[in-house]
């Protein structure tokens, strides 16, 4: 497989975040998740940081600016020439014209979308059981994968935590947000004919084994 620069799509809990770190290691990709880089920012104290969390904690959307600036910035690095992961972005029509917009130009163009499917009934299941590593971020879920030591992370040993933003009302906004401004991308990616579906109820190794199949 040669160079793949990639986007993940899906809604909050759909898994992206699962199985951008898995392609990243079977791939070698550099893994670049926006809601990462927002949290970082914030555990930093920065002036990002600080305008972000304002709009995180409500499920809202970070402005189309501030977002795309972050994520161009990261894209654009001498890491990133043997290939990439986007996960989390792009999550409005804006961003995805702007990054096709800055693709052009500088050999950043988007191979495939993979837009992971999923019931809602099952998003909030897994979102009330999340736990994230502190220190690297790894998902577990108290159910479905779960970690060999209670409360830590089993690739670092960083201390696990759930996000604020996994209460029920923030859930409820940003599942909202998601199909009012990031569905759109559905079509628009098919029309661009790089839209790749796979079916997100499956176990995390059965998700991982069909979006490998289908990248061929
Ligand atoms: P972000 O951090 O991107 O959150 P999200 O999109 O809401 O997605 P999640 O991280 O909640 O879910 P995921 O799909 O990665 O699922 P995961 O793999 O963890 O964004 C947070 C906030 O930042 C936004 O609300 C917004 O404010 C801001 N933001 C970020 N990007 C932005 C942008 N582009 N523009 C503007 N604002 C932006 O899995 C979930 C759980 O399920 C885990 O416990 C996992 O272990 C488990 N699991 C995963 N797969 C499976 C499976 N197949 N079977 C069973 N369990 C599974």
């Amino acid at each position: 497989m040669g160079k793949l620069q990639l986007i993940l799509l899906g809604a909050p809990g759909a898994g992206k975040g699962t199985q951008a770190g898995l392609l990243s290691q079977q791939l070698g990709l550099v893994h670049i998740s926006s809601g990462d880089l927002l949290r970082e920012a914030q555990s930093k104290g920065t002036e990002l940081g600080n305008v972000a969390k304002s709009y995180m904690e409500k499920g809202l959307l970070v402005p189309d600016e501030i977002i795309i600036r972050l994520i161009l910035e990261h894209i654009t690095v001498p890491q990133c020439r043997g290939g990439f992961i986007l996960d989390g972005f792009p999550r409005t029509l804006e961003q995805a014209k702007a990054l096709d917009e800055t693709g052009e130009g500088q050999n950043l163009v988007i191979d495939r979308v993979i837009y992971i499917n999923i019931s809602v009934q099952e998003l909030l299941r897994r979102l009330s059981g999340r736990w994230l590593c502190q220190r690297c971020q790894t998902p577990y879920h108290m159910v479905a994968s779960p970690p060999k030591v209670a409360g830590r992370c089993d690739r670092c040993g960083g201390e696990l935590y759930q996000r604020p933003d996994d209460s029920v009302e923030a859930v409820q906004k940003r599942l909202e947000v998601y199909f009012a401004q990031t569905t759109p991308l559905i079509e628009y990616y098919q029309q661009g004919g790089k839209l790749m579906e796979v079916n997100g109820e499956q176990d995390i190794s059965q998700v991982n084994e069909e979006i490998m199949a289908l990248l061929g």
